[in-house]
């Protein structure tokens, strides 16, 4: 973690604010790829993911993008509070959400704060001259946040949506798609209902690969309770440790000693993920792929859990 500076704080929106962050000692950030997220550690200890969205080759400052959650258990309430020029708490960009180099047109599908993660993209995008579109849903202008920048910037290629009822969601985003090549990506961020629907959509024109999502919340599944006991077995020394129905499988191997880092601790945020050389595991995080999940050849350590007896890992 790095201590940053507030630089500037910009109402983006009705309950989301932008923060424009600096490094606290004067030194420039690292380049980010489209689609990154950093944590952030508020004034209330609390750390939560934020997607980057501002130009990903610009190292003079990152811009991230806050929407003030009504059930909010400390973080994005928190950082409503803040003031320009106090610090935060940083980590560095990690992604698992990138543009897919094997596609030559994208099609992006975002839903209130879910355009953040979309917007480093569409700059990527502008730049490399590829062809691409921006859906952007909002339940009002009020509620869609970066609307003159879209609108000004990236003229031509975004469309806004205002006040689509839920029944008429599935028909608006078939014409969406539909105003795209059927080779081209599609990526969704935005509320689940949303995203369920993004991808309910485009499963009808293309297929798993071509379809990516970003999320912030913890699947259902992380918090489905035990599944048995299963064994894990450590590839580098051999050690095989025992994973009690009642203990997540990163706490056992915090406790024997492995060095493997946790933040959101719900399957969201992608730290403690940790290769897989046998065994098939119980995935029950939000931030695999599918096709990485089908691939059993990762494991999200926090939440998820094992189908075999044991699993062995690149540890
Ligand atoms: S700690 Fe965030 S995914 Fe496991």
């Amino acid at each position: 973690m790095m201590k940053v500076k507030i630089e500037r704080i910009v109402d983006e929106a009705l309950d989301i604010r932008s923060f424009r962050l600096v490094r606290s000692d004067g030194q420039p950030l690292d380049t980010y790829e489209p689609g990154a997220h950093v944590d952030l550690t508020g004034p209330t200890g609390v750390t939560r993911q934020y997607s980057l969205c501002s130009p990903p080759q610009d190292r003079r400052a990152y811009l991230v993008a806050v929407k003030k959650e009504a059930q909010s258990r400390g973080g994005s309430a928190a950082l409503h509070e803040v003031e320009e020029g106090m610090e935060l708490e940083m980590g560095a960009p990690r992604n698992l959400f990138r543009l897919d180099p094997a596609a030559s047109e994208h099609v992006l599908c975002a839903a209130g704060i879910g355009v953040t993660p979309l917007l480093s993209m569409a700059y990527r995008l502008t730049e490399t001259g590829q062809p691409w579109r921006l859906h952007y849903f909002a339940r009002s202008p009020q509620y869609a946040a970066f609307a003159e920048l879209l609108a000004s910037t990236f003229a031509g290629h975004v469309q806004f949506h205002y006040g689509v009822e839920p029944g008429d969601m599935d028909a608006a985003l078939s014409d969406c798609l539909g105003q795209a090549s059927s080779a081209a990506h599609v990526y969704t961020c935005g509320p689940a209902p949303f995203m369920n629907k993004v991808v309910e959509v485009a499963a009808r024109s293309r297929s798993d690969e071509a379809i990516h999502l970003e999320h912030f919340q913890a699947d259902p599944a992380a918090n489905a309770g035990p599944s048995g006991s299963f064994e894990v077995e450590l590839a580098s020394s051999g050690v095989v440790l025992q994973v009690p129905a009642d203990t997540r499988l990163v706490d056992v191997l915090q406790a024997h000693g492995c060095d493997i880092d946790t933040e959101c601790r719900e399957g969201i945020c992608g730290t403690c993920i940790v290769d897989v050389l046998d065994g098939v595991p119980e995935h029950r995080d939000n931030c695999l792929s599918n096709k990485e999940k089908a691939s059993n050849k990762q494991i999200c350590a926090c939440v998820s859990r094992a189908v075999s007896a044991r699993l062995v890992l690149d540890i």
